[in-house]
């Protein structure tokens, strides 16, 4: 242990990443906390990111709300945005004056991937007059076609929000049949899927409960809702960390990205966290190595179409009213 440079770091996820490991880790950590202050700059991380990262050299970390919500409160010149292309992109719409980075371009989202903007112009006309709530898990431009954007952690309060009977919900089916069932408002869904939270299925949240009795169960509201209405509790990953903070649960299973399990059992030495593991490739893009390289060479850049910028950006700030 003496020989580590950054021991006081280490000690977050030493039940975690094993020395060595760690060691691997130091030099790009040490690089990058002196290019933040070098750069005035602020690293956003969403929960999915790995410990070395979520624990190592992020500012802020939280679920899309909370990233969104905190980009507003940003003070630095830059941010360097620890997720996917669509967290980037929001926090640039929200940031319009400040350079936003994304350490890889090609760190996408099956949902965004799913819709657009075309597609929502021909639901628009086959539902004249439904309004049209939009997952943040959306490029820019879709946004930019819609009335509303909403994140897990917010989607049943927007939909409610609306005060209408009915809303086309884009583009996760799950999330919106998820929400409907919730309201009681009528939804019309788009075919979009995470690739991450479609594996989970019943049977498996089933199977947890006889391996590893009295096991609390928290589910994504992106996984199918056969799964959902298995879990014990349902909620945005923010949501998730926070039931277990305040809860207590003994026994715990997220059902979510891995890394998510990682993070929050750092927090939480108390509590047994069973994990299984789904990984989200466009997440795992990001690295200690490829944020040092953003913050050294100020790349990659995001950067929004103005001509679609005022209107995505009236979206998501009609959502951050709610
Ligand atoms: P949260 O907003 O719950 O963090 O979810 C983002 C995401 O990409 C989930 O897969
Ligand atoms: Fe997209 Fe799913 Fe990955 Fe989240 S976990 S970024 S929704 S593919």
């Amino acid at each position: 242990m003496t020989d580590l440079r950054l021991p006081h770091l280490y000690d977050r996820v030493s039940r975690i990443i094993p020395a060595p490991d760690w060691m691997l880790f130091e030099d790009d950590i040490a690089a990058i906390l002196d290019l933040k202050r070098e750069k005035n700059a602020v690293i956003l991380a969403h929960n999915y990111q790995t410990p070395e990262i979520f624990h190592g050299v992020a500012d802020i970390v939280g679920d899309s709300l909370a990233l969104a919500r905190k980009a507003v409160e940003v003070d630095a010149e830059v941010i360097v945005l620890a997720g996917v292309h669509f967290m980037a992109e929001t926090a640039k719409l929200l940031n319009p004056g400040k350079t936003v980075l994304i350490p890889d371009t090609q760190a996408g989202c099956s949902l965004a991937d799913s819709i657009t903007a075309e597609d929502i112009a021909l639901l628009r006309e086959a539902h004249p007059g439904v309004p049209v709530v939009t997952y943040v898990n959306t490029s820019a431009a879709v946004k930019a076609a819609s009335d509303i954007c909403c994140t897990s952690g917010n989607a049943v309060r927007v939909v409610e929000s609306l005060g209408v009977p009915k809303v086309l919900m884009i583009p996760d089916e799950y999330l919106a049949r998820n929400v409907a069932r919730e309201t009681g408002v009528e939804i019309v869904a788009w075919k979009g899927r995470c690739e991450v939270h479609e594996l989970f299925t019943a049977e498996e949240v089933r199977g947890l409960r006889e391996s590893w009795p009295g096991v609390t169960v928290l589910a994504h509201p992106e996984c199918p809702p056969e799964v959902v209405a298995e879990a014990d509790f349902s909620g945005s990953t923010a949501v998730m960390s926070d039931f277990v903070g305040t809860r207590k649960p003994a026994r715990v299973v997220l059902l979510t990205e891995c890394s998510m399990s990682d993070n929050v059992a750092l927090d939480h030495p108390d509590v047994e966290f069973i994990r299984p593991c789904n990984l989200c490739p466009h997440m795992k893009r990001i690295s200690l190595r490829n944020i040092r390289e953003a913050l050294e060479q100020g790349r990659h850049e995001v950067s929004v179409d103005p001509a679609i910028a005022d209107d995505a950006r009236r979206a998501v700030e009609r959502m951050l009213a709610v």
